[in-house]
């Protein structure tokens, strides 16, 4: 028996017709001696109803004996359902098709979860999600996911064809860099000893595709990172990976904000507004404490470092003197918040680096704090002004070097934006999406426990043509020409104008970031040496496709929108891998292995 319609295709202009339906049992119900089949495929779902009056006996039978999931092929008539039995809730729901014929194409044994109930699904533990992920793929929102990312991917292959670019693929199996993240290795059989990596990004490919004179290159590329995980990282990703020769800064930005404005129309029919706002490194440090801010609400950081500079309390006045800052935030509506959120505002805080954290808690029209007795009239107003402090505010402290002082805020910021989501007190659109773009990031970051330089991004970012003298004499103040786009507080994605003179290359190399030139060469001698030939100016981005997509469909966990994804131990439950290896692997790879005995 062969399909006529899909399981969301019938309509009451169907009525009378004898068709064919073809798909999975998603709910047998047995009602008053007849049986509802509901069938379900891909697009949707309909009744089936079996009435001892219109099949056979043998028919009822084998209807009778179905278990969900199981899969089916029905032929019957479909006709209007009647008065008060109409679904409004599927597409299907005006009509229904009274079977004639059942073919059972396979059963399905009692399943380890059920599919059929989303509230049910939602509430199992997602290891048996992806043990038996082909079951929880079936689920109508998973399958929506997959299909969403896939339109989506389409609309980046045509936009960007569209621009002129060429989609080109580069090669998983690489070497060794490890500048990065750490990587995954491949021994090699017919190399003893020798090992391929697979590539975090496609980054040095994508140089020299502009060094070949492909002017516009993409790729949905695959890239591997052995980190450690978290809802929104996984082992293996994909990135909308972009490069162009002969482009600044600006170039990109139209780019990428064409890309989205086109992505966001097919996926959710929103019209981004372009251009998107900017905002340097510093103030976005300064202002929200993090890199990525989520300006969807406000609780700004504010500056108070000239308030307290010669302050009676010494645990404020005491960081200035030492070269740091004050800064505080203020917790509209928390003041109550409990004991316990206080403490874990203050691990918080100490994660990041401080050695307390002081606080005000406004209440009755009292100021509740252990420290506000050291403030002087003045230090209050001051704080009562630019902290715009009223009744039920919680301010949070923070006296520290910058970057800390700064960091710290942005986590409590995050945190108590949390509660008061989850205590709706801040109601966030899930269709509103702040993007930005975040610049002028200091090329370089200083590593104390190394005493050496790291790139902040990665060692291929060009420095702002004019501080490139200040490579040599002062690192610190080197801007980079890296760029960050962000939405509501998540790192999209990020790209730079790159170095394409080898001398300045060589230079970031060698005596910046201090590698021995014999490991340069071994590592990025090919890079050096195209850059010799002839390299293009060029810039670029990659975004996270993942991460996009888990935003276009309003999930936090990218492994909603991955097939197959790993668990955050990094397994895949359904294959079992990572798994051993027969000895004869082993040898034939040249690998003796030494782990230790497991314990317990
Ligand atoms: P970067 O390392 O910033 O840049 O990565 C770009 C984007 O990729 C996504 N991403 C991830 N997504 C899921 N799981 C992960 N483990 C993961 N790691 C990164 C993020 C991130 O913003 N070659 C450069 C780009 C360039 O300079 O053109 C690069 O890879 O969304
Ligand atoms: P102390 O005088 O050390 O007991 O600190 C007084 C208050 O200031 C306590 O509530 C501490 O948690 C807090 N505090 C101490 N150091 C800092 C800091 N660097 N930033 C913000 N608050 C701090």
């Amino acid at each position: 028996m062969k399909r006529t319609h899909h399981c969301n295709e019938l309509r009451p202009v169907h009525a009378g017709q004898t068709v064919t339906l073809t798909g999975w049992v998603h709910s047998r119900r047995d009602l008053g001696g007849v049986i509802f089949l509901d069938i379900r495929d891909r697009e949707g779902r309909t009744q089936t109803v079996f009435d001892p009056s219109e099949v056979s006996s043998e028919v009822f039978e084998l209807a009778a004996s179905l278990r969900p999931e199981s899969v089916v092929a029905v032929t019957g008539r479909v006709r209007l359902r009647p008065e008060g039995t109409v679904n409004p809730k599927i597409a299907t729901g005006e009509v229904e098709v009274v079977a004639q014929g059942l073919e059972v194409l396979n059963r399905a044994e009692v399943l380890p979860f059920p599919v059929d109930d989303p509230e049910v699904a939602a509430r199992v533990n997602e290891e048996l999600r992806l043990k038996y992920r082909y079951l929880d793929l079936r689920r109508p929102e998973m399958l929506r996911n997959l299909r969403l990312r896939s339109r989506v991917a389409t609309a980046t292959r045509v936009y960007l064809e569209e621009q002129g670019f060429l989609e080109v693929e580069t090669p998983t199996l690489f070497k060794s860099t490890p500048e990065g993240a750490r990587e995954f290795l491949v021994p090699c059989r017919n190399h003893p000893g020798l090992f391929y990596a697979l590539p975090q990004s496609p980054q040095q490919f994508k140089q020299i595709l502009m060094v070949a004179g492909v002017e516009r290159y993409f790729q949905l590329a695959r890239c591997y990172r052995d980190e450690d995980l978290r809802a929104d990282r996984q082992p293996e990703f994909t990135q909308i990976d972009i490069e162009m020769s002969f482009v600044e800064r600006e170039d990109i930005y139209a780019l990428v904000e064409g890309l989205l404005q086109r992505i966001w129309r097919v996926a959710l029919g929103i019209e981004l507004q372009r251009p998107f706002p900017r905002l340097r490194f510093r103030e976005a440090m300064d202002r929200y404490g993090i890199d990525k801010p989520d300006t969807r609400f406000g609780m700004e950081l504010v500056d108070l470092t000239e308030t307290f500079r010669s302050s009676a309390f010494k645990v404020f006045s005491g960081a200035v003197a030492q070269g740091g800052v004050v800064k505080a935030l203020n917790a509209k509506g928390m003041a109550g918040a409990t004991q316990g959120q206080m403490e874990q505002l203050t691990s918080l805080a100490r994660e990041f680096g401080a050695k307390g954290l002081a606080y005000i808690k406004v209440e009755n029209g009292e100021w509740k704090s252990p420290i506000v007795k050291f403030f002087s009239e003045g230090e209050k107003a001051t704080l009562q002004q630019r902290l715009q402090m009223e009744e039920g505010d919680l301010v949070l402290f923070a006296a520290d070097e910058w970057q800390v002082a700064c960091e710290i805020l942005g986590r409590l910021r995050l945190q108590v934006a949390e509660w008061l989501r989850q205590s709706g007190r801040l109601r966030l659109d899930p269709m509103r999406f702040d993007f930005l773009w975040v610049e002028d990031f200091p090329l370089l970051s200083f590593d104390k426990e190394n005493n050496r330089w790291y790139s902040s991004h990665h060692p291929f970012t060009a420095p702002v043509p004019e501080d490139i003298p200040l490579l040599r004499t002062d690192p610190r103040r080197v801007r980079g020409q890296h760029y960050d786009i962000v939405v509501n507080g998540v790192e999209l994605g990020g790209g730079s104008i790159r170095i394409h003179q080898p001398e300045v290359q060589k230079l970031v190399f060698e005596e910046v970031l201090q590698l021995p030139p014999d490991l340069v060469k071994a590592r990025f001698g090919y890079m050096l040496e195209a850059f010799r030939y002839g390299a293009p100016p060029h810039g670029g981005i990659a975004l996270g496709f993942d991460r996009l997509v888990a935003l276009l469909c309003g999930t936090p966990s990218i492994r909603d929108v991955i097939a197959f994804p790993k668990t955050a131990k990094g397994t895949c439950l359904m294959t079992e891998s990572p798994g051993p290896v027969e000895p004869r692997q082993l040898r034939e790879l040249h690998l003796e292995l030494r782990v230790p005995p497991a314990k317990g």
